[in-house]
């Protein structure tokens, strides 16, 4: 006797098959809104200390699926994992977010992507304790930083409304930011083939700060390391699944929709639904309630939730916010949000 092998509705949709059951997970969705891991936080160290401690960052990416029927688990982890990993200071000031000690052309050339992966070696061993904790028919996002958005922390220092230190090293020194985003494409690769290999079975490229580009920086910044990612990624894990999330790319998201190979593309919810009609037909797509929405919950929220769903019904679509969750968001919204988009499907 064969077992029938379960499927994965999250992957499926990724894959580009619309599913009976209509996918969802919430950007950030392990995060200081659940008591569970504000708890276990307050007994981790340092946010990064949690990170890189397997036993308390799979519990972490564990805790929101066993209080809501979410499609998928994603790593707890952070973008900036990457920049530490490669030499660079990263520090996380509580209530204040990110602080790096801002690279230059010359402490670039320092920065090392051989050994990144060992560095990383105890974030793949969460994945492997995930998947080992998760039921068959959950999908394992994996993730990383996209290389420009990256950039623009390890640049900048910190993170900021405009990017502008980032924007201005990159015209200034071009050479100095090619070697950069270089070394981050070669160390994304690396680690998101070592996400595969120990379990996931997608991963998300986030490009959060896809906004403020002019359409030839977002081609040379944006879409082609994200492109050269995916390329890369599919010589070592062959047709691994992408979604790719470019924050604020607006009136670029069609080119970056036909230029990267992402299967499915992530929206922010400033993103119009009827701008998907610019997208390439059948394309996948995620997202896209403003995440404050939530928070406010009520009949706004509901019939927001209904519109989203009903303006995707003719592609895999799978349910998200348009960024991530904030911290103030009762639980019981989140409950109510599942509840409408599953009944609106
Ligand atoms: O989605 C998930 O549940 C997985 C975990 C995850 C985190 N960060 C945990 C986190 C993921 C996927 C990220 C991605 C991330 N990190 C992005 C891209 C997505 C986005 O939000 O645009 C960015 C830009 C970062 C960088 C980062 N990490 C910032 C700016 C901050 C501080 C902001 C804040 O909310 O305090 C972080 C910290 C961080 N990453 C927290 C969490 C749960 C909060 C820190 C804490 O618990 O003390």
């Amino acid at each position: 006797m064969t077992a029938t092998p379960v499927t994965k509705p999250l992957l499926e949709t990724v894959l580009g098959r619309r599913q009976e059951r209509l996918p969802i997970w919430i950007m950030r969705q392990a995060g200081r809104y659940l008591p569970e891991y504000r708890e276990l936080r307050a007994r981790a160290g340092s946010f990064l200390d949690l990170c890189y401690n397997p036993e308390l960052a799979s519990e972490v990416t564990l805790q929101p699926l066993r209080r809501f029927d979410l499609d998928a688990a994603i790593l707890f982890s952070d973008i900036l994992v990457i920049p530490d990993a490669l030499g660079q200071s990263v520090r996380f000031e509580v209530g204040e977010g990110p602080r790096l000690e801002p690279v230059t052309p010359d402490s670039i050339g320092r920065l090392d992507p051989k050994r990144a992966l060992e560095k990383l070696s105890p974030v793949i061993e969460t994945v492997r304790r995930v998947r080992a904790g998760l039921s068959s028919e959950k999908t394992l996002i994996g993730f990383c930083g996209s290389p420009w958005t990256v950039a623009t922390y390890m640049i900048g220092g910190r993170g900021s409304s405009d990017q502008a230190a980032a924007r201005v090293f990159a015209l200034t020194q071009p050479e100095a930011f090619a070697r950069l985003i270089d070394i981050l494409i070669e160390a994304s690769i690396d680690y998101l083939a070592a996400q595969f290999r120990a379990g996931a079975d997608v991963v998300q490229l986030f490009e959060s700060w896809a906004l403020n580009l002019d359409e030839v920086a977002f081609r040379d910044w944006v879409i082609e390391p994200n492109r050269r990612i995916v390329e890369g990624l599919r010589r070592e894990i062959p047709d691994a699944p992408v979604i790719g999330f470019p924050r604020g790319a607006a009136g670029n998201l069609p080119a970056y929709a036909r230029q990267t190979g992402v299967n499915l593309l992530g929206l922010d919810y400033g993103t119009p639904l009827g701008f998907a009609r610019e997208l390439p037909a059948g394309l996948g797509v995620q997202g896209n309630l403003d995440p404050l929405r939530l928070l406010a919950g009520g009949e706004q929220m509901d019939v927001r939730v209904r519109e989203i769903v009903a303006a995707f019904r003719d592609r895999p679509h799978i349910f998200n916010l348009g960024h991530g969750i904030v911290p103030e968001t009762p639980i019981a919204h989140v409950e109510r949000l599942i509840a409408v988009a599953r009944g609106a499907y």
